[in-house]
């Protein structure tokens, strides 16, 4: 399975691609987590692309093409990923086109308010990056990841003013992206206002049937 998840921030890429990743045992790999990891390490790679981040900025396109290239190229991709989060412009659809063409462009869909919402409410572990909700999905301890016990932290690009950027520059820059997956045939489309138990499982028969798995 070569996928890509796509969609506005905050609706869910990153719960899904996990659930899917676990189902289906194909790695997600988000371009969001590889930076903040870099950030976290304080490598060359983190402190080039910070400032952007911090901004709810796009990270120049030479730098996330040749980090997903590379993430790509590993082992663990040789039977599919999961891509979250990458493309976000019409050369990184191009870019990736040439070294690892994906069979199926998911595109998840909500409401604004709904999006305002979950990004208000999400925490995440620091440790194993699994996510969380205030609301939706709260840990089992509140401030507490139920996988590995480390206390749940609160993204820096989720505060108010970053999140309206981020909407933003999703709303100028995507529906050519949109367009590139659905002339080629590849696009599914899949409403994500309902509760992530219901969407899951939405995503997981529409891969079994576009897999025969
Ligand atoms: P990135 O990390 O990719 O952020 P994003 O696209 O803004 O997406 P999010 O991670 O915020 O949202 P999500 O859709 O994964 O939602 P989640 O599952 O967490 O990028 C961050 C930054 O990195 C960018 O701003 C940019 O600077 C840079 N960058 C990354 N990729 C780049 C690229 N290709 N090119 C250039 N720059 C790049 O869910 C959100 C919350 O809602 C959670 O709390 C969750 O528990 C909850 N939730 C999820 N689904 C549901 C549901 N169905 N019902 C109720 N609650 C739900």
């Amino acid at each position: 399975m070569k996928l890509v998840f796509i969609g506005p921030p905050g609706v869910g890429k990153g719960t899904y691609a996990k659930a899917v990743s676990e189902k289906f045992g194909i790695p997600h790999i988000s371009t969001g987590d590889i930076f903040r990891e870099e950030i976290k390490k304080g490598s060359e790679l983190g402190k080039r692309v910070k400032e952007f981040l911090d901004k709810g900025l796009l990270v120049p396109d030479d730098i996330v093409i040749e980090v997903v290239k590379q993430r790509l190229s590993m082992g663990d991709c040789r039977k599919g990923f999961i891509l979250d989060g990458f493309p976000r412009t019409l050369q990184q659809a191009e870019a990736l086109e040439q070294f690892a063409r994906p069979e199926w462009a998911f595109l998840f869909q909500a409401r604004d308010e709904t999006i305002l919402e979950r990004l208000g409410g999400r925490r995440i572990c620091p440790k194993c990056g699994a996510i969380y909700h205030i609301k939706y999905m709260p840990p089992k301890v509140p401030g507490i990841c139920d996988k590995c016990g480390t206390p749940l932290i609160q993204r820096k690009d989720d505060t108010p003013e970053v999140i309206m950027e981020r909407l933003k520059i999703y709303r100028e820059q995507f529906t050519p992206i949109i367009l590139f997956y659905k002339e080629r045939g590849r696009l599914v489309e899949i409403d994500a206002n309902e509760q992530a138990d219901k969407v899951v499982p939405v995503v997981i028969e529409r891969l079994r049937k576009l897999y025969n798995v």
